[in-house]
């Protein structure tokens, strides 16, 4: 489509309709600003024009600025979409289906009125993507619902739904009937001969009321503080909603122009907006015809109902899917179901769930103790113990039962998903859905490709992952697919760094200054040391090179098995989840590296936070040399979603790209020199350094 088409302008009935048309949803891309300018002076100068309706065809209203244009040198515009439409002398209504989100929400907002259809949602959502509302926003939404409410919508970035747009006062009518358009020209009609022009940056009497709370400011800084540590943009979020209270409107616009163009480039906004991508491929299937669109699956079942299983019925009920439970002894049925409604009942104690609510999502989870009872359903996703032989049974059975073309998936966190696909006549349609504990909660979907899966299944599977919420992610099936592998070595490495006289609290701290929310080591004591107790046993029977890592193993001996048992890594008083030093783990430690003769030494915060991550980068490359996964970004989008990498700092690999390929090669070398085979470079690894390139746009090879 040329420039000049991404805008259309029409006369109805004596009104002007401007129609932003730049698929798929309208971003402010090229050209888009300049034909909604040409428009209006269209509709100035036509004397047949009394009022105009901006409105966006296709799916959406606007979405907001081009985010592929921020970074690049944009050429100053010679005069403002927002100028412009402030200033028309003839009224614009801004008509609202779909999104008007940042530059969108940015346009109705320098309209004079905005009407919305009831499904349409409106934000500021720039602080996402580590900026702020940079189109006048920061200064028209506090004069429009109060400094306040505009200030919570701009450091959250959430969508508000329209009814409550309209209860805030951004939007002026809901419209009813079904077609916007013929509503749209209706109202413009209805307020053409209207004056004074309701023009936003006159309204002043919001901006009085706020001064009488001039500590709404502090206060909200103090609210973010924890969440919004390491970041620029939320603050400087609140710092322009206080100018718009505190300067003129066109001083304010100053300040608000000043404070974006100070974060646009800075590493947090480069950071969120390759997040916001790399989301966006990860759902991308290489090779997929572009035809293939799996439908929404309408039942499910699950097998098993332990802490996992129930967790994912859980997750299928959320989301008003119907969920069958199968568990052949009535007992651990009975106990599964209970679980669940225990779970239920906990958030609907702590006020995020209401009772009815609780009642629905448990009516849609039905008990069986039958394989034919499950046989009709589009999805089964099996959950029971991680033992071979059992789940080579449970894929046999489901093979004989389940219909034709259902998708049968196993959350096997380990084992190889080939296994099971060969125990059935249709391993085509067998994949592995790993699920992240605790299933309902957590966000990350790895679908794991059998070598014989077909694309339709790996279609199917994601689809059934974004179906409830979450974010899928293709891996390859290999030890611990692409997820769990790539964040294996760290493990083993904050492990190794305490023989060597690093100490959990000095780990944990390190990695929360750097943006987790919990440290690893807390992070352990609350999933428990047993779990991958069984695990280290089970490689080091396998492995005689594996490196053991006796800490650990020891405590797990002596009955620390974290919060559970009241003491891990750390101590626990009864019924407080605080994590205290303890020194018991000083003297195990101590003991280890006497034993082994490991010289202790101290550790700078950044020789911590290399060790872990270099180890994982490195295996993130052999991954993806491997064909393990299709995209380092997809590994990003691993970590962020299933580990809690602070998303403004990318992800992995994008982390990686800010140390430099260069400096993380030596940096390898060095250990490899001096820790031996474990850190051998992986070979991607050395071609990325070595053509000076960035790791997160690796791809798999082949
Ligand atoms: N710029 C560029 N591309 C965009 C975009 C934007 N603002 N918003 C969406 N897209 C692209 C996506 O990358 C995707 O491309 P792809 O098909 O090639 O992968 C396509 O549009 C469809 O997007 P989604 O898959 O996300 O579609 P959904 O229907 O799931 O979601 C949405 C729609 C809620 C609008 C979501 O895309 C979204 O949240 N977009 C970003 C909105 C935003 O952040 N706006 C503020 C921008 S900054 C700004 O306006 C600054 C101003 O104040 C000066």
């Amino acid at each position: 489509m040329s420039e000049a088409e991404v805008v259309r302008f029409e006369v109805e009935d004596g009104v002007g309709v401007i129609t932003v048309d730049n698929p798929p949803v309208n971003a402010l891309g090229p050209g888009v600003r300049e034909g909604i300018i040409a428009a209006v002076d269209r509709g100035v100068a036509d004397p047949n024009v009394s009022a105009m309706v901006l409105m966006g065809a296709g799916r959406s209203f606007i979405a907001g600025a081009d985010i592929r244009q921020f970074g690049k040198p944009r050429p100053a515009p010679a005069r403002l979409t927002h100028d412009v439409l402030d200033a028309s002398p003839k009224p614009v209504v801004a008509a609202i289906h779909g999104y008007a989100l940042g530059g969108g929400l940015e346009h109705a907002l320098s309209s004079h009125y905005r009407i919305a259809v009831a499904s349409a949602r409106v934000g500021l959502p720039e602080v996402l993507i580590g900026v702020l509302p940079g189109g006048g926003g920061t200064q028209r939404l506090p004069r429009l619902i109060g400094p306040k409410a505009a200030m919570e919508m701009i450091v959250s970035g959430r969508h508000v739904p329209a009814a409550e747009a309209k209860a805030l006062g951004i939007v002026d009518a809901i419209v009813e009937g079904q077609d916007l358009r013929k509503e749209a020209i209706r109202f413009a009609k209805s307020v053409a001969a209207k004056r004074p022009l309701p023009r936003v940056r006159d309204k002043a009497d919001r901006i009085a009321e706020a001064k009488a709370d001039p500590g709404m400011f502090e206060a909200m800084r103090k609210s973010i503080a924890r969440k919004a540590r390491n970041q620029k943009a939320p603050y400087h979020c609140i710092a322009c909603v206080e100018a718009a209270v505190t300067q003129p409107f066109d001083e304010g616009l100053k300040t608000e122009r000043r404070l974006f163009a100070e974060l646009e480039n800075s590493e947090e906004a480069k950071a969120l907006r390759y997040a916001f991508f790399a989301e966006r491929e990860v759902a991308k299937i290489p090779g997929a015809p572009k035809d293939l669109k799996p439908p929404r699956v309408k039942t499910a079942a699950v097998i098993g109902a332990g802490t996992m299983g129930g967790g994912i019925a859980m997750s299928f009920a959320d989301f008003g899917i119907p969920v069958k439970v199968l568990e052949v002894s009535r007992e651990a049925l009975d106990k599964g179901m209970q679980r669940v409604r225990d779970n239920y009942a906990v958030s609907v104690k702590r006020g995020s769930l209401a009772q009815a609510e609780m009642e629905r999502r448990l009516a849609l989870i039905e008990p069986v103790d039958r394989y034919e009872a499950i046989a009709d359903c589009d999805v089964v996703i099996e959950a029971v113990f991680e033992r071979v032989d059992v789940k080579k049974e449970v894929f046999a059975k489901l093979d004989a039962v389940m219909k034709p073309g259902a998708l049968l998936l196993t959350n096997s966190s380990a084992i190889d998903t080939d296994i099971m696909a060969n125990v059935t006549k249709r391993p085509q349609d067998v994949a592995g859905a790993h699920f992240f504990a605790p299933a309902n909660v957590m966000k990350l979907f790895e679908v794991v490709k059998g070598t014989k899966t077909s694309i339709e299944t790996i279609a199917g599977a994601m689809k059934v992952g974004r179906d409830i919420g979450k974010i899928s992610a293709v891996a390859g099936t290999c030890d611990g697919f692409a997820a769990n592998r790539s964040r294996a070595p760290f493990i083993t490495e904050m492990m190794l760094m305490l023989e060597e006289g690093a100490l959990p609290e000095q780990v944990d701290k390190v990695m929360v200054d750097f943006g987790y929310p919990m440290g690893p080591f807390a992070v352990s004591d609350l999933s428990g040391l047993d779990i991958s107790y069984d695990t280290r046993k089970r490689r080091a029977a396998a492995d005689p090179n594996y490196r053991k890592l006796h800490v650990p193993d020891r405590l797990v001996e002596m009955g620390r098995k974290g919060q559970k048992t009241g003491a891990g890594w750390y101590r626990y008083e009864k019924g407080d989840r605080t994590p205290h030093p303890d020194e018991v783990v000083k003297s195990v430690i101590a003991e280890v590296a006497r034993e082994f003769g490991i010289e202790q030494r101290t550790f700078t915060d950044d020789e911590i936070l290399r060790r872990l991550l270099c180890a994982s980068v490195n295996e993130a490359c052999k991954i993806l040399e491997e064909g393990k996964a299709y995209r380092a970004s997809d590994i990003d989008v691993m970590w962020l979603h299933g580990f809690g990498f602070p998303r403004y700092r990318g992800g992995l690999m994008f982390w990686a790209d800010t140390v430099g390929s260069r400096e993380i090669l030596r940096q390898i070398e060095e250990w490899h020199q001096r820790y031996g085979a474990r850190w051998k470079p992986a070979n991607l690894l050395r071609e990325i350094a070595a053509s000076g390139g960035s790791f997160r746009e690796a791809k798999a090879a082949g």
